[in-house]
């Protein structure tokens, strides 16, 4: 199949990035990441989260972050809300999409929702049905769609009964998550090929970690089965705090750059991405784990 010409990038970093961070990252840093990205063109940033501040404390200011960026017409601004009290949280600060985030594993759901795939789909069918009636858009992400930490392998079916289950309650968009990134490129491709077979390519995003250094080869099995939607978190950032090892997103810089060789079109400034995860890394003092933003950092810099 031929590849897309025009790829979505949804930068995940205020949100995957950061949630896993020991220190709390202040307000203003996040507020000035998430201002930095849309200037930077992203048509969409997710930007907090609304979930128990007990079991991830780093989101907790996610109503302060909304509150204090500047929105860029055209950008998508999307919060996780896991359930209606997210979800309140999620209209009161004026997202334009939510995200509700199930698993295909029922391990991973209870560990990290703390119920049942079933229990988490009847949760979410009021969550989707208020922000639809909101006029929001929804996404849905499925967590260890290449594998779970807990129960290893996870079969392609309970890929596709999630999927189904989104696309019955009405999400616009659904992700396929690689959590902790085990996924290679053949089994991409099935997966993808699976999901894109059922529902329409367009409305199906790729989410993978690069813990095992897969990523941006999962990428590219993925662009070949249609897929044109792909999250991306600037200098390699984040990781789940309920998927021990797990490390961060994809490097953007390093997505960024694999399409533009392939002539496929986002509408990102590369130049500003690295930029801006040079200055995110620097903040959390330390180097980001993208290889293409520190190979233009270190040439910029000789
Ligand atoms: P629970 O303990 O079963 O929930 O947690 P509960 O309804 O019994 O509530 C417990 C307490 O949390 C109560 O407070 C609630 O008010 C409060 P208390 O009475 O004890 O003071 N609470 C909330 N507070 C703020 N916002 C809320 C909210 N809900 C309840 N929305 C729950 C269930 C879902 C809340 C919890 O498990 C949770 O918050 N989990 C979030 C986990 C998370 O954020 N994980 C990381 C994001 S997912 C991810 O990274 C994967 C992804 O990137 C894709 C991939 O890579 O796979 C998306
Ligand atoms: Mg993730």
């Amino acid at each position: 199949m031929a590849l897309p010409t025009r790829v979505k990038i949804v930068e995940v970093s205020p949100r995957d990035g950061l949630q896993n961070e020991k220190a709390f990252v202040p307000t203003e840093i996040k507020v000035e990441l998430v201002d930095r990205l849309s200037a930077a063109g992203f048509p969409n940033v997710e930007a907090a989260s609304f979930v128990s501040p007990k079991w991830v404390p780093q989101m907790a200011d996610g109503a302060d972050v909304m509150g204090r960026i500047a929105r860029r017409p055209g950008t998508i601004y999307s919060v996780l809300t896991p359930n209606m009290k997210g979800f309140e949280g999620a209209l009161a600060a004026r997202a334009d999409e939510i995200v509700i985030f199930g698993a295909a594993s029922e391990a991973f759901s209870q560990k990290n929702i703390n119920c049942s795939i079933a229990e988490s789909i009847a949760r979410f069918e009021p969550v989707v049905a208020a922000a639809k009636e909101a006029g929001l858009r929804v996404r849905g992400s499925i967590s260890c769609a290449l594998g779970c930490p807990y129960q290893g392998e996870v079969p392609v079916e309970a890929v596709l009964d999630v999927a189904r289950r989104y696309d019955a309650l009405g999400c616009d968009e659904i992700d396929v998550a690689d959590t902790i990134g085990v996924g290679t490129p053949r089994r991409v491709r099935e997966v993808m090929s699976a999901v894109t077979a059922i529902i329409d390519p367009a409305r199906i995003s790729g989410h993978f970690h690069d813990t095992y250094g897969q990523a941006l080869a999962n990428i590219l099995a993925a662009l070949e089965t249609g897929v044109p939607i792909y999250h991306a978190s600037v200098a390699g950032l984040g990781g789940c705090p309920y998927a021990k090892g797990a490390t961060g997103n994809v490097a953007t810089e390093d997505v960024l750059y694999m399409l533009r060789g392939l002539d496929i079109d986002t509408g990102i400034d590369f130049d500003a991405v690295v930029d801006i995860g040079q200055w995110m890394a620097a903040n959390l003092e330390r180097k980001g784990s993208s290889r293409a933003g520190n190979a233009i950092a270190a040439k910029r810099a000789a």
